[in-house]
């Protein structure tokens, strides 16, 4: 339970620039990937995030050096001193891609016991899809009460995913990177952080190829050594400030982000009539005119993105017109439009299909974030409301986007948080 909510005061034009920072599911990756090598690595442009801090205190419990300067943005991993392989329930709990380090210890060491996943509770994420790559790769995987425990020697294999998953492609890669022989992993997935993993990972001497595309073929090597690497932009944060621009009928700049990461959502702010304009690494969000409603399915990339349904469909609730929202990745993501219909939102869901009838004003309201995104989407919805928004449970947010209140603020949005 937060000790405090965020108070909203909406119908403020952003104006101005702000940045973006390092993206949190790539860095949740590439951190634990550092516990392969044999030498240090130094692992720059982390966010300053929960889940981040949540990794160094894992590592640290395993035995590596982990010393994390969050001023620096940066993280010094040394794995040379690690000296467990069980990474116990009470530490998994805290995050979803803690179930990284069950590919890591399995590729580095052969074994691994790590407790159960945590993460956003937006339907059910199971992830037989991973167990199958590691048992596909020699390992015996046993289920035990919050425990999964897996051992054996990693042997390059062919894995098809019956389903797109980016965790399943991740941790596969993880456990193939030093195993004996080659891995094909068909039906992969092609997420810009799944990109960046194997980037890292080749910046250390592994033979990742074809990531981004959906066949990756990985050469298993026996060592990797130390690296420096800075991790991309993130897609969502980028996605999100542009939804934030676009909600307030503002004119805000955002610098250090990847264009061409960001195809999905800008077509679709255009089909809105939002003016979208992009150089090398900066977005421009305008609104010139009142927005149109539109109709959105998530996919995988390079789809619709299921992290930006959510603050999406919160700005579609104010288009003129009826939108329809297909949510196709996870069961229960739109908890943030059934507290959103307590500010005036018009909205009927119909199992993962959301109608959203556009209404001229949203006004503030009490509000309780469930999940991450959700609780991003309730900004947007406070953003745009006339009076005050409260939102509750405002942690949910803080554990995948770095400052955002401060980067709100500085593009002039009246956002403060209040003691509970
Ligand atoms: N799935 C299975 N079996 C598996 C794995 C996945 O059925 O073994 C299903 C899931 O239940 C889901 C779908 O496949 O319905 C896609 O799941 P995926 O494995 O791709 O998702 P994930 O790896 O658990 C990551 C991000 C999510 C993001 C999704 C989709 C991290 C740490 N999490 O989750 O991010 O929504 O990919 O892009 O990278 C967020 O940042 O708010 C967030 C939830």
């Amino acid at each position: 339970m937060d000790s405090y909510k965020l108070l909203i005061t909406g119908g403020i034009p952003l104006m101005g620039e702000t940045y973006v920072s390092g993206g949190k599911n790539t860095s949740v990756a590439v951190i634990p990937a550092a516990l392969l090598s044999d030498e240090e690595c130094v692992i720059e442009n982390l966010p300053d995030i929960e889940d981040v801090r949540v990794l160094a205190r894992i590592l640290r419990g395993l035995g590596a050096q982990a010393e994390y300067d969050p001023q620096a943005r940066r993280m010094r991993v040394d794995p040379r001193t690690v000296k467990s392989c069980k990474v116990p329930y009470a530490q998994t709990q805290q995050m979803r891609a803690s179930y990284y380090l069950l590919g890591v210890l399995l590729g580095r060491f052969g074994q691994a016991e790590v407790g159960y996943p945590g993460g956003c509770s937006i339907g059910a994420r199971p992830f037989e899809q991973h167990l199958k790559a590691f048992r596909a790769m020699g390992a015996e995987v046993k289920e035990r009460g919050a425990t999964i425990s897996a051992k054996g020697k990693m042997t390059g294999a062919h894995v098809y995913f019956d389903r797109i998953t980016v965790g399943g492609t991740i941790n596969a890669m993880l456990a193939a990177v030093k195993a004996e022989g080659n891995t094909i992993l068909y039906n992969a997935a092609k997420e810009p952080h799944v990109v960046d993993l194997a980037n890292f990972l080749n910046s250390m001497g592994g033979k990742v190829k074809g990531a981004g595309t959906d066949t990756v073929r990985i050469t298993g090597v026996p060592h990797l050594h130390g690296s420096v690497y800075s991790v991309i932009p993130d897609q969502i944060e980028t996605g999100t400030l542009m939804i934030a621009a676009a909600a307030t009928r503002g004119d805000v700049t955002i610098r250090g982000c990847i264009p061409t990461h960001m195809e999905a959502l800008t077509a679709k702010l255009l089909e809105m009539g939002v003016a979208v304009t992009d150089s090398d690494d900066a977005i421009r969000v305008r609104t010139v005119r009142g927005h149109r409603a539109v109709n959105i399915k998530t996919q995988e990339y390079p789809g619709f993105p299921t992290d930006l349904q959510q603050p999406m469909s919160a700005l579609l609730t104010r288009a003129s017109g009826d939108s329809v929202v297909i949510e196709t990745i996870f069961e229960s993501r739109f908890k943030h439009l059934v507290e959103m219909q307590r500010m005036g939102a018009r909205v009927r869901i119909l199992d993962q299909t959301a109608i959203i009838e556009g209404v001229e004003e949203l006004y503030g309201s009490p509000v309780t974030a469930t999940d991450l995104r959700a609780g991003a989407a309730l900004v947007i919805a406070g953003l745009m409301a006339n009076g005050t928004t409260e939102i509750y449970e405002p942690g949910f947010i803080e554990r995948g986007y770095e400052h955002i209140e401060e980067k709100l603020r500085s593009l002039g949005a009246d956002i403060r948080r209040e003691q509970i």
